[in-house]
């Protein structure tokens, strides 16, 4: 396995590389989600590529940014044992040359959610994830359903902009008791990792009503919030049920849509998100 650092290596690697290259974008602290993309990537018979980098401009907070998880070691012999071909891990000076005077943003899909809670953060995403496809060159890119708006933006990122890449979706992976594994499940207390996996006993609630027939968003984000509601260690920021093309919130479900959660337990912001359709048996 290859681990480089400047973009001018990383260019000489794609160059010498033959056959297609697969890449998957992370922010490091790896873990099980991350490695259920690698194994995807590799599925297809390509050179995977993983870039490391956790982007200053898609923060919202400082603290967020400074207390974000960094395990480089950990992560380098992960990518080994993963049959990881390529490790990119760009410095933050090598990403962004001051003055970093274009940024990319992406209409529409970034009003709701996510977008809404997060002022600047899909900028700062979109921003990022171009500039990897660009240094990278891959045919495939791979990215996880946990962060639902954000493939949704990369995927119209790419439309618009026409890029020659294919994004793949990959489901997401959960703890035995539900919890979407992410890097900020490290700063759970044990009593807030208790509860953390009622955020996805609500959207599984949600789902069922939707499964049963039920049209109305308004009765589904009800039912969803009351079962968070019990618990007042979760503070919800919000539930939302949206199409999955455009994030736009629905009134009335006659499709396919995504039911999704952001919410805080102490310090922590967790989000998660499950796809739910009426069930046609
Ligand atoms: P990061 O949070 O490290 O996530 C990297 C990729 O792993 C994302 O596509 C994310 O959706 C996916 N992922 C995380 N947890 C997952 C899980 N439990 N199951 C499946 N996939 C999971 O998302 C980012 O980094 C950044 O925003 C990035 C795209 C790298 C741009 O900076």
């Amino acid at each position: 396995m290859r681990a480089l650092t400047s973009i001018a290596e990383m260019r000489g690697w794609r160059t010498q590389t033959r056959g297609s290259v697969a890449l998957v974008p992370t922010m490091g602290a790896l873990h099980a989600g991350h490695g259920r993309l690698i194994d995807c990537a590799r599925q297809h018979g390509a050179s995977v590529a993983v870039s490391i980098f956790v982007n200053p401009i898609q923060f919202n907070q400082d603290e967020d940014y400074r207390r974000y998880p960094r395990t480089a070691e950990n992560d380098l012999a992960f990518c080994d044992a993963r049959g990881v071909d390529l490790v990119f891990q760009p410095p933050v000076e090598e990403m962004y040359p001051q003055p970093q005077l274009t940024f990319v943003e992406v209409g529409r899909v970034t009003d709701y959610m996510e977008g809404r809670f997060r002022p600047g953060h899909f900028r700062g995403v979109a921003t990022a994830v171009l500039k990897l496809l660009q240094i990278v060159q891959p045919e495939r890119a791979y990215f996880g359903e946990k962060d639902a708006q954000q493939l949704a933006v990369v995927r119209r990122m790419v439309k618009d902009l026409n890029l020659p890449v294919e994004i793949v979706g990959v489901p997401t992976v959960r703890e035995p008791d539900g919890l979407a594994l992410s890097s900020r499940n490290q700063h759970l207390t044990a009593a807030e990792r208790e509860i953390a996996p009622r955020l996805y006993q609500a959207l599984r609630a949600a789902q069922h009503c939707i499964a049963a027939g039920e049209i109305c968003a308004e009765v589904v984000k009800r039912a969803a919030i009351e079962l968070l509601a019990a618990e007042s260690r979760i503070r919800v920021e919000y539930l939302e049920v949206a199409d999955e093309d455009g994030m736009q919130p629905v009134e009335r479900i006659t499709g396919p849509v995504l039911v999704a959660v952001a919410a805080w337990l102490g310090r922590t912001r967790l989000i998660d998100n499950v796809r739910c359709e009426h069930s046609t048996g």
